[in-house]
């Protein structure tokens, strides 16, 4: 069985094939970063319109890569939701359309579940039940996860996400989006012991986390030092610490907690280097995506649709339904 998947739910359009026995075959991706950058944040409505321009392309491209044709194809997947409305109405209608014209199973896929299966497809993969981590520009989750499509959420941030906390840190500092990249690299000539940032929410019981206020400590000390010499990487230094420490106090507690072995880590923030040193103090075993399917990739839709097929789900009909919130514990 062969699986199409499509990404459209920000600024990465993605396609991409997964096959049954020899796994991803195809994987194209193109990102909007660049013309979003000149706005300093995601324009949503752009965002929809070059999903409209590259989604034909890049479906070609990925044919081409796999060395197959749309007749080939057994089923497609998309992602649902969450994500902003217009671009996943993009994805879904492609989806949908491609889906009636060829009669194909058309699947609509969680994007937060994407993330978190995506770690399946590497070797070794992790084995159910696991403690998932999942750090995204928008969502920064805890999940227990027994087996495929059973999801008890643990914890979660009240506030900003993971990842947004990144963006907006960056943003303050004069860098471009996204801004996770951008601080790893500035952070890299820092001296992380220089400015020493608070570790929001450890200091009590609970696997819930808060970054917004990170973002106020960042700002206070950058009018405060801003003349001193090095101060944006030793800012960059001391907040990426302060933000990879949080997540690994928690997931060792969340481990501990409910006895588990295993812990998953994935989303965009998963590709930071530091915090995959930092969580090798772990005793657990730790398993990440590779680095391309950290961040928004089609591959781990189409792997995520792959599994949902298998395990009987389709969409019931050729309607275009998207949910620009939804809830990942609802997704089965
Ligand atoms: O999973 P993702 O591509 O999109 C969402 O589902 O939101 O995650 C994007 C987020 C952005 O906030 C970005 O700044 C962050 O992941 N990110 C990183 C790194 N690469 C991407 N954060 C820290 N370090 C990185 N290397
Ligand atoms: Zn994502």
């Amino acid at each position: 069985m062969k699986v199409l998947g499509i990404e459209t739910s920000c600024d990465d359009t993605g396609i991409a094939i997964y096959d049954e026995g020899e796994g991803i075959i195809a994987n194209s991706l193109y990102s909007q970063t660049a013309m979003h950058n000149k706005y300093g944040g995601i324009v949503p409505e752009l965002a929809s319109r070059d999903h409209i321009r590259k989604l034909l392309p890049l479906m070609e491209q990925a044919l081409k890569e796999a060395k197959c044709k749309l007749s080939d194809i057994h089923a497609i997947a998309y992602t649902r939701g969450p994500g902003l409305m217009g671009a996943l109405m993009v994805g879904a209608a492609f989806a949908k359309g491609l889906g009636y014209a060829n009669q194909l199973p058309c699947i609509g896929v969680h994007h937060m579940e994407a993330h978190l299966l995506a770690p399946l497809l590497e070797k070794p993969a992790p084995e159910f039940p696991f403690i998932a981590l999942l750090v995204s520009g928008g969502h920064t989750l805890l999940v227990l996860v027994k087996q495929f499509g059973d999801y008890q959420i643990l914890g979660e941030s009240v506030d900003d996400a993971a990842g947004e906390a990144f963006d907006k840190v960056a943003k303050l500092l004069g860098l471009p989006y996204p801004g996770g990249p951008a601080i790893e690299k500035l952070a890299e000539g820092g001296d992380v012991s220089r400015f020493k940032f608070p570790r929001p929410m450890t200091d009590r019981s609970g696997l819930d986390f808060s970054f917004s206020g990170l973002k106020t400590s960042v700002l206070n000390i950058y009018e405060k030092f801003k003349n001193e010499e090095n101060c944006k990487a030793n800012i960059a230094a001391g907040f990426q610490i302060a933000v990879i420490e949080t997540l690994l106090i928690k997931c060792e507690r969340a481990l501990k907690e409910v006895g588990i072995k295993s812990l998953v880590v994935a989303g965009g923030v998963s590709a930071n280097q530091y915090l995959r040193k930092r969580f090798q103090k772990l005793d657990e075993s730790v398993f990440y995506p590779r680095y391309e399917y950290c961040t928004d990739n089609a591959a781990m839709v189409a792997y995520a649709g792959f599994l949902r097929i298998k395990s009987g789900y389709v969409d019931k009909d050729f309607a275009i339904q998207v949910r620009a919130r939804w809830e990942l514990a609802e997704t089965h």
